[in-house]
This record gives structure tokens, C-alpha cells and sequence, in this order.
């Protein structure tokens, strides 16, 4: 689908009950875009299930939806289209439940205006200031607030100003003003019964602005993707011998009758920004490597050219080495490339984001490796002020630092809705957590270079004649883990292994000793004894770590540090009451006392893993039995 300047995208914002389904569904159905069948199952369904006592429901409209909802059928953005003789619109419409900021943040990215709904009775809530926070992140620049219910509120123009005075207050402070060529308009109206929705209201006679179709039918569709260079992310090459009709994808097998023969690749995939023209210069990347678009394939058709939004395939002169990622630009207008960025969130998991985790990054360049190296502020609600925090919370927007794997290809989010976006996945759930916006790269790391290893690690096991690995124990203050551990190396060394110990009491006194125990802090701990332990395994050693570690997706994330099966996941599962009767240090009577903040067990969480490789229960079992039991299971898998 192209994107044309009769065309306009937005998104309508709202949540449960302030009537957008009904400001949608009435717009439709004012503007001749309801269909004589469905007007009349509207009526009947209205008297039969409406609210509003026998006059058409509106709402009703986005049933369907409803429906799939109830069947508990995921449904981020539902899109709608109707159009005036002026002007096609697609309506981005996001189900207003508690995950709706991930869906708003999903419909933002391909809209040029929002229409955010205010319910005239409660006024701008916190919800109202989030909605337009995103917006603004988003890059949406046209928004219309409509204050629905007037039709309750007595048509009372005083109450009417005192929200569109807050709605312009709000989108000075969200930098929405400070935007020449955007739009800000608040509208009274009354969904239900219709007013200034496509005629101006006879009962709000003081209100001689626009109503919502004008505005709708007359702001610009700005194309901050449309306008961007030309963008194509390789998604797949294709080999062919004639035309377009032989094109299949790579490692696929030939149709019958063909002789095989690659004459000519092609390169396919969408363009997602700008256009490209046959006999355009283009750039491949990360190659660097310039060449020209000889032909370009819309289907099975040759084109001229191509637009945002087209799945495309192109022909290039040469012969070059492209994969699926590489990305296809102009010379002189390519995206940037790096590897650690300043980036904004919408952080939509439950679980909060701290520091030093890692996910996956997904743009349209692909899937890549990345961690959170920092995170700098959270914008408050209150003035949209950033505030410095060391972790987002669900449906929290804050600024961070990324880096991934190895350098990207990109444009800041400013320049390129398009590539400039990204999502964050979670790498054991696979759910999304985050969509970010890429706001600039940050220089600093790009002088650090992976030096090239000559000595690998299983090179340097085979001098120690051993086989590496990270026993990592975890469990509750008292548990036993720095007695076993102990105990656990004695044995090991008597044996003649090479080992190191890392204790969280004694590691906390140097590596670590600016750590204390807040959730932030003890994931910092973990991430660094992870990456120690993970360089002392590269190293040849069996390393044993004694952490309480709390945290599952910390002890999970060091097991992904570590090549498979070599991270074996001990739970000294002691029950926390024998601990506690244990208490070696005195800590837990000073817990329970109120005396030490954030205790694990007492007042703060303790997450016992899933799957480990082993649990023993130090309660009634000598040091040397639990030992002894390691020392079985790393000789069933080889490591002794
Ligand atoms: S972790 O949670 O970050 O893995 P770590 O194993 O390094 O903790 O340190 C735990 C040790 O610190 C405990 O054995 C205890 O001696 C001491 N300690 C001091 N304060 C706390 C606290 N609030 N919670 C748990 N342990 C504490």
C-alpha cells in the first residue's frame, strides 16, 4: 500500500468507557461508509444489546472485535477504513484493556495523526497524559482531542476550556508546540448523539472551530516515512534464469523442466522508506559495495520504480555477496551503522527492566543480540519531566543505553519511523517487552574491538586436561551454599582439577564492593559474577559460585553466557524456617527486627528455579553427602 497525501492514518486513543468505539463506529456510519446490511444488523443488535435505550449503538460496530476478544484472540491494532469524496482514512484502533500501551505503541508508528479521546465528565486523566506522551515519542505531530460527553456535562462550554486549556498545557510540555508543522486541536462533542463530529452543533453554538471530519479531512499527512531516503532490508535473494517467473527462493529446489542455470539474482523485499527508481545508484550494507538497480520486479511485473510499502524485488548489475539484513540504500543518504545507541522505551513487560540484561533486538534489519547497559531517566506523567531511575516499571517511558551485538544499520527515529524503531523480545518467553525509538548512536565504544583470539578455550582445557564448567549454587541466606562449595573444591582439587571458588560474601568485597541489595543492585552482582565466571570457564577452570542470586532471569541469563551444559544449576533448596533457626551471621533476627531492608526470604523475594540441575535440601543431609552428589552428576556428564 502506498502512501498518498489523500490518504491519512490515525490512531484513535482512548480507553474503556470514553466512547471512542462510538466516535469511530458514528464517523462511519455519518460519513455513507456503513453498509445498508450492516446498518441494519446495527439496528437490530442496538435494540436488542444497546445502552443507549433504543437509538443506534455505535459501539456495537467494533463488536467483531469484541468477539475475537472474548474467544481470547489477541488483537493489537485492528484497522479500519471509510472515506469522504476528500479524503481514505485508515483508523488505527487499539482495544482499550490493561496491555494498551503496548497496542498504541504498535498502531503509532505509521500514523501522521492521533485523535485522543477526553471524557468530559472526568477531565485529562493520567491516562490521557501517557496517550500523548507516546504520541509525541512516537512522532505523531496532528492531534485532536475530543472531549466526548458533552452531551452529560450540561453542553458547558467552561468545563469544555478548562480541558482544552489542560490539553494544550499538556502538548506544550510534551514538545508537541515547539513542532512547526503540527496540529493541536480540542473539539467538544458528543459521540453518541453526534455532534461537531461532521456538522457543527446547534447546542454548543460558542464552539465555532472545526468538527472532527474537517480537521480529520484537512491536516497534512505528513510521511515521515514516505519522505525518508529509500530503505530496503534484503529479505530474501532469489535466483532466476528469465523474467520474473523462474524466481524462487535461495536453497530451493528448481520447477521441473528447468535447466537450473542461474543467469541473474534478485534481491526482494519491502521498501520501507523513500522510493527507488530502475537505474537508481544504490548502496549495499555493511559491504559498502555501490552498484546500480538495473530492473526492478513488483510481482511478476517489471515497475519503474517503487514506493514505500512495496514488496519489491531488484535486479542489480554485478555480481555481490548479499544476505537476508543487508540493506539497500542511496549512496549518498545511507543509514548510519552502530553498535550502542541512546534509545527511548515504552516498557510494556510486568517484570520491570533493570540494567544488564539482555534480549533480542528486532528491526526491520533483523534480529540481534543486545543488553541494557544503562538506564538513565523515566519521564514522569506529572510535567513530562525526566527523572533519574535505575529501572522501568510496565508502561514506564525512559531513556537507555543499548548495545548490541555488533553494529547495526540505522537512522536516529527522527529521520525514519521506519528504521529508526525496534522492538525488545525477551529471549526465554519470546514475548515483546519493549518498542524503542533509536535517538542517537554514542561514540564511546567504537574504538573497543573484539581482539582476535588465537588460543580458543578448548585449547587452553586441553593444557589443564579438564573439561570447564560453572557450578553455580543458588538459594537463601544460610542455606549451606558456602559451606558445599567449599567443601565441593577441596574434593575437586584433591583430584588435581584446576577450580576457583567466587563467594557473594567475599566477591562483595572487592568486584563488587559497590553493590548493595536492592533489586538493581543484585542484578549488577549477578551480571558481573556471570561474565567472571563465564571468562574463568574460557579460561579452563571449574568455577563454583556461592550466590543467594535471586533472581530466575539473572541465573538464566549467565546459562545463555555459557556454551550448552556447561552451566549446572545447583538449588540448595533448605527451606527458609531452617535457615533462619540456622542463622549463622545473625541476619535474619536483624531482618526480622527491621534492621536490614531488602532481606532475602524475610522482605525481599527469593525465585527458586524451575529446572536445575540439581536440588538438595542441606536440612538433615552432611556436607559430604550434598558434595558427593555434585561430584556424581558432573561425572555422568563428563566433567570429572
Ligand atoms: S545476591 O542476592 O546479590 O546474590 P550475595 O550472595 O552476593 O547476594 O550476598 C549475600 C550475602 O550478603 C548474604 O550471605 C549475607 O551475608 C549478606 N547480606 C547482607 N545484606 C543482605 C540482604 N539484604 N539480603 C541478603 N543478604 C544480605
Amino acid at each position: 500500500m502506498s502512501a498518498s497525501s489523500d490518504m491519512l492514518r490515525f490512531l484513535a486513543c482512548g480507553s474503556v468507557d470514553d466512547g471512542k468505539s462510538t466516535l469511530i463506529g458514528h464517523l462511519i456510519h455519518l460519513t455513507g461508509n456503513l453498509p445498508d446490511d450492516q446498518l441494519q444488523v446495527l439496528e437490530a443488535e442496538s435494540s436488542r444489546f444497546g445502552t443507549t435505550g433504543g437509538a443506534l449503538d455505535y459501539s456495537l460496530l467494533l463488536d467483531g472485535l469484541m468477539a475475537e476478544r472474548e474467544q481470547g484472540i489477541t488483537i493489537d491494532v485492528a484497522y479500519r477504513y471509510f472515506e469522504t469524496p476528500r479524503r481514505k482514512f485508515i483508523v488505527a484502533d487499539t482495544p482499550g484493556h490493561e496491555s494498551y500501551t503496548r497496542n498504541m505503541a504498535t498502531g503509532a508508528s505509521h500514523c501522521s495523526a492521533a485523535l485522543i479521546l477526553v471524557d468530559a465528565c472526568q477531565g485529562v486523566l493520567s491516562q490521557t497524559r501517557r496517550h500523548v506522551l507516546i504520541c509525541a515519542l512516537m512522532g505523531i505531530r496532528n492531534l485532536l482531542f475530543a472531549v466526548n460527553k458533552m452531551d452529560q456535562a450540561d453542553w458547558d462550554e467552561a468545563r469544555f476550556r478548562r480541558i482544552e486549556q489542560e490539553c494544550h498545557r499538556m502538548a506544550g510540555e510534551a514538545g508537541l508546540l515547539a513542532k512547526s508543522h503540527g496540529t493541536l486541536l480540542a473539539v467538544p462533542v458528543s459521540a453518541l448523539q453526534g455532534d461537531n463530529l461532521a456538522v457543527l452543533s446547534s447546542r454548543m453554538s460558542w464552539y465555532g472551530g472545526a468538527t472532527v471530519l474537517e480537521w480529520l479531512e484537512s491536516i497534512a499527512a505528513d510521511g515521515a516515512v514516505a519522505d525518508a531516503p529509500f530503505r530496503l532490508p534484503v529479505q530474501y535473494v532469489l535466483k532466476g534464469s528469465s523474467g520474473g517467473r523462474n524466481c524462487q527462493q535461495d536453497g530451493k529446489r528448481w520447477p521441473a523442466g528447468h535447466d537450473g542455470r542461474a543467469t541473474w539474482r534478485s534481491y526482494a523485499g519491502s521498501v520501507v522508506s523513500g522510493r527507488v527508481c530502475a537505474g537508481d545508484r544504490v548502496v549495499i550494507l555493511p559491504s559498502g559495495v555501490e552498484t546500480t538497480v538495473e530492473r526492478l520486479l513488483i510481482g511478476d511485473r517489471e515497475a519503474d520504480s517503487a514506493e514505500m510499502g512495496t514488496a519489491v524485488s531488484l535486479v542489480l548489475a554485478g555480481e555481490h555477496d548479499i544476505v537476508r539484513g543487508d540493506c539497500l540504500a542511496p549512496p549518498a543518504d545511507r543509514p548510519e551503522q552502530a553498535g550502542l545507541f541512546k534509545v527511548r522505551l515504552v516498557w510494556m513487560d510486568q517484570q520491570p527492566l533493570y540494567a544488564g540484561r539482555r534480549y533480542l533486538f528486532r528491526s526491520v534489519f533483523g534480529t540481534i543480540e543486545a543488553q541494557i547497559s544503562r538506564i538513565r531517566d523515566r519521564v514522569g506523567l506529572d510535567a513530562y519531566q525526566l527523572l533519574a531511575t535505575d529501572r522501568l516499571a510496565q508502561n514506564d517511558i525512559g531513556e537507555v543505553e543499548l548495545s548490541l551485538a555488533r553494529p547495526f544499520p540505522f537512522d536516529p527515529y527522527s529521520e525514519n519511523r521506519a528504521t529508526g524503531a525496534f522492538i525488545l523480545i525477551d529471549r526465554i518467553s519470546n514475548a515483546t517487552v519493549a518498542c524503542g525509538m533509536i535517538q542517537h548512536p554514542l561514540r564511546r565504544g567504537s574504538n573497543v574491538h573484539w581482539q582476535r583470539e588465537e588460543l580458543t578455550r578448548e585449547l587452553r582445557a586441553e593444557l589443564k586436561g579438564q573439561k570447564p564448567c560453572a557450578i553455580w549454587l543458588t538459594g537463601l541466606s544460610g542455606s549451606g551454599k558456602s559451606t558445599l562449595a567449599n567443601y565441593l573444591e577441596g574434593m575437586l582439587h584433591d583430584m588435581g582439577r584446576h577450580t576457583m571458588l567466587l563467594d557473594g560474601d567475599n566477591v562483595r568485597h572487592g568486584l563488587t564492593r559497590d553493590l548493595g541489595f536492592t533489586d538493581a543492585d543484585r542484578i549488577e552482582n549477578i551480571r558481573r559474577v556471570g561474565e567472571v565466571a563465564k571468562l574463568m570457564t574460557d579460561a579452563g577452570l571449574i568455577v563454583i559460585i556461592a550466590f543467594i542470586s535471586p533472581f530466575r532471569a539473572d541465573r538464566d541469563m549467565v546459562r545463555t553466557l555459557l556454551p550448552d551444559g556447561e552451566f549446572i544449576e545447583v538449588h540448595v533448596s533448605t527451606p527458609l524456617e531452617v535457615c533462619e533457626t540456622r542463622d549463622p551471621k545473625g541476619l535474619y533476627r536483624k531482618a526480622r527486627k527491621g534492621e536490614i531492608p531488602n532481606f532475602t526470604g524475610v522482605n525481599a523475594p527469593y525465585e527458586e528455579p524451575l529446572r536445575p540441575e540439581l536440588r538438595l535440601d542441606t536440612t538433615s543431609r552432611s556436607v559430604k553427602d550434598c558434595a558427593a552428589d555434585i561430584m556424581s552428576l558432573l561425572r555422568q556428564d563428563g566433567f570429572i
